[in-house]
């Protein structure tokens, strides 16, 4: 392993035969050949599990985020259970922000949601630049957790700096994202101080997730769907940019997504990642078409597929593998996360149904 000026590690020596970085997920990521098609679900590690509702029941969604051990039992429920090809770490896109100094809550059935909105540039300066400190039990829980997974691949997250200003700007969830465009199109200068001071939140969260072991890295930008193309390269991609070029010396693949960005696949995929995250409405051959040959893709089963009958879900499967082979490396996973009322037995099928078939194809060449 080497460390670059950033004190980032990489570790590109680190593909031993067997090891995380030689995994069929890594490999799918890298566009390199894989024994089978790798699996994960978005959302895995939730609330569609009862052994996660269970340890959930008496602690608050923020506080189980900064408990290693329970960041750790959580995040390998669903690997114990479904045996998908990677682990995604516990945790929400507003750890950070919270660890920045914004006072917000997860609320049971909505969602984030931030005490004093950010409006104004001294709101901006609320937000404060974290350090590994900060969140130093994240550091821990990536530690433990990259000891227990073995050869089984860690991914690390954050949100993308859209994604969490809408959050901050709206104060919760929101439909429009209507107090976020105006503040975007009315004061774009405070608009691009917020989201740099967003990018370098992110880009330290990332770093501390990869120094502590992470094999990958996703970016969600799960509401840039909202925008045109042309706002969006002006008003976002420059501070994903920030984010993701960031990280091109720490070795690890980085995934890029968001929710209802069949127009913005190319943009997204130029914000610098490996590997570009697609919904159900666009087909991952069109998909490829959009993001170009350089890099693979992940999705992109409709979550809602899940809670039908389960020959509509195999049809679905295979008709997802098959547009995959257009792409130079596919990763299956969902179009967005898993629903909390999906059945956790349809999941464990569709990872071996996604195995068995990709083997076969395999097999005959
Ligand atoms: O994917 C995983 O299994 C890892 C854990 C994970 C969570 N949130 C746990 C969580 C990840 C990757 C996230 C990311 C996240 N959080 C995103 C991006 C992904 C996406 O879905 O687009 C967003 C937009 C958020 C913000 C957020 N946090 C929302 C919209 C909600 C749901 C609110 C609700 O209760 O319906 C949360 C809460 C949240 N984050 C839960 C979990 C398991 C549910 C909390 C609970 O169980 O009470």
């Amino acid at each position: 392993m080497t460390t670059d000026t950033t004190g980032t590690v990489a570790r590109d020596g680190d593909s031993r035969p067997g090891g995380p970085a030689d995994s069929p997920f890594i490999r799918a990521c890298r566009r390199r050949p894989v024994p089978h098609t790798p699996v994960w679900f978005m959302r895995q590690a939730g609330r569609s599990l009862p052994e996660y509702r269970e340890i959930r029941a008496s602690v608050p969604m923020l506080e189980s985020c900064r408990r290693p051990e329970l960041v750790t039992e959580i995040t390998l429920q669903p690997v114990r259970r479904h045996g998908v090809d990677a682990a995604i770490l516990f945790s929400d896109i507003v750890v950070p922000v919270a660890a920045a100094g914004i006072d917000l809550d997860i609320v049971p059935g909505t969602g984030p949601v931030v005490a004093e909105p950010i409006r104004t540039a001294a709101d901006v300066e609320r937000i404060r630049l974290i350090t590994r400190d900060d969140v130093s039990y994240v550091d821990e829980a990536v530690r433990q957790l990259v000891v227990e997974l073995g050869d089984t691949p860690l991914i690390g997250f954050a949100g993308a700096p859209f994604t969490l200003a809408s959050y901050l700007v709206e104060g919760g969830p929101s439909r429009t994202h209507a107090k976020t465009k105006a503040l975007m199109y009315g004061d774009p200068e405070l608009w691009h101080a917020l989201c740099a001071r967003l990018a370098e939140v992110t880009l330290t969260f990332l770093r501390v997730q990869i120094d502590a072991g992470v094999s990958a890295v996703q970016l969600f930008d799960s509401w840039a769907g909202a925008l045109s193309e042309a706002d969006y390269r002006r008003f976002v991609l420059p501070h994903s940019t920030t984010v993701l070029s960031g990280l091109v010396s720490a070795g690890v693949p980085r995934i890029h997504f968001g929710v209802g960005t069949g127009e913005l696949l190319g943009a997204m995929g130029e914000a610098g990642a490996d590997v570009v995250g697609v919904d159900w409405r666009t087909p991952l051959d069109v998909a490829t078409g959009r993001i170009g040959a350089d890099k693979a893709v992940q999705g992109n089963l409709d979550p809602c597929v899940l809670l039908a009958p389960w020959p509509v879900v195999e049809a679905e499967v295979r008709r997802i593998l098959e547009q995959g082979r257009a792409a130079p490396g596919h990763v299956f996973n969902l179009g967005h996360g898993v629903l909390p009322e999906t059945d956790p037995e349809v999941l464990t099928r569709v990872v071996a149904l996604v195995h068995e078939l990709s083997s076969r194809r395999a097999d005959q060449g």
